[in-house]
């Protein structure tokens, strides 16, 4: 029985949102500079979405540049930049094929001219299909969205549209740069990092968190199903007693 098979197909998480880390320590112990890792991180990028188009998967968002991403060295930095661009340019046909639907979160007016553009083309193309949605966080961090959703619900209290009282989880939700999307049941990290490192920390409330030793470049489809089926073998209870939960449901 392959691993694949072992997955319950009915119980699989709609969505699973990866912090895709290791790349350069990849590169580095292959006597490689860090780009080498991230270019061979798109690979399992490949890879990953693939499997997750052959589960039940409907949310795949992935963690490809964060807003702290920018103190890197500025060579790694245009490098990473340069990856984006001839990945989203040179790959958006090809999703488009297989059904899949492009779309962002983090503040994509920060990033260059051309892989804004790039990824405006690939929303555009792909924004009716009905496969798989592979979200790419790109100059996002939580700290950032967070902040830009408590700005936003302030001006609407002073332009007297809402309440303070009137506040609750919900208006805070339509301010996320995730209000379309549902909350991720399986976060997974790779390099054996155990961190959130700014990811998604309001959506992760309830979330199973997957760690593995895996750099990232060596992920495969075979880690997410081992992800999968360990996010499978746990009790959720969202803060119920385990007598309280429905086993079935
Ligand atoms: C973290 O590894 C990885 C990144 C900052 C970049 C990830 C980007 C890609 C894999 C390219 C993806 C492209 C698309 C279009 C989705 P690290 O550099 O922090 O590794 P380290 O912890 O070993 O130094």
């Amino acid at each position: 029985m392959s691993i694949l098979d072992k997955i319950d197909i009915n119980s699989t998480p709609k969505h699973i949102a990866i912090i895709m880390d290791g790349n350069g320590r990849w590169a580095q112990q292959k006597g490689h500079n860090r780009l080498f890792g991230h270019n061979f991180g798109v690979e399992s990028v490949r890879e990953v979405l693939k499997a997750a188009q052959k589960t039940n998967i409907e949310y795949l968002t992935l963690y490809a540049f964060s807003t702290e991403n920018w103190n890197r060295p500025k060579e790694e930095v245009d490098g990473l930049m340069d990856l984006l661009i001839r990945t989203i340019g040179g790959e958006v046909e090809e999703l488009h094929k297989s059904n899949v639907k492009i779309s962002t979160i983090g503040d994509i007016g920060g990033l260059p001219t051309s892989c804004e553009k790039e990824l405006i083309d690939a929303y555009e193309k792909t924004k009716n299909n009905t496969g798989v949605n592979l979200i790419l966080a790109l100059n996002y961090s939580s700290r950032w969205e967070l902040t830009n959703a408590a700005k936003n619900i302030a001006l609407k209290v002073e332009l007297g549209d809402i309440k303070v009282s009137e506040i609750n989880e919900q208006s805070i939700i339509r301010e996320l740069s995730t209000s379309n999307i549902p909350d991720p049941e399986l976060l997974i990290r790779t390099s054996g990092e155990r961190r959130v490192s700014n990811f998604l920390l309001w959506q992760i409330a309830y979330s199973e968190l997957h760690f593995t030793n895996v750099l990232w470049p060596d992920f495969k489809a075979q880690d997410l199903y081992g992800a999968i089926l360990d996010y499978q073998s746990r009790e959720r209870r969202f803060g119920k007693l385990s007598e309280q939960i429905d086993k079935n449901s």
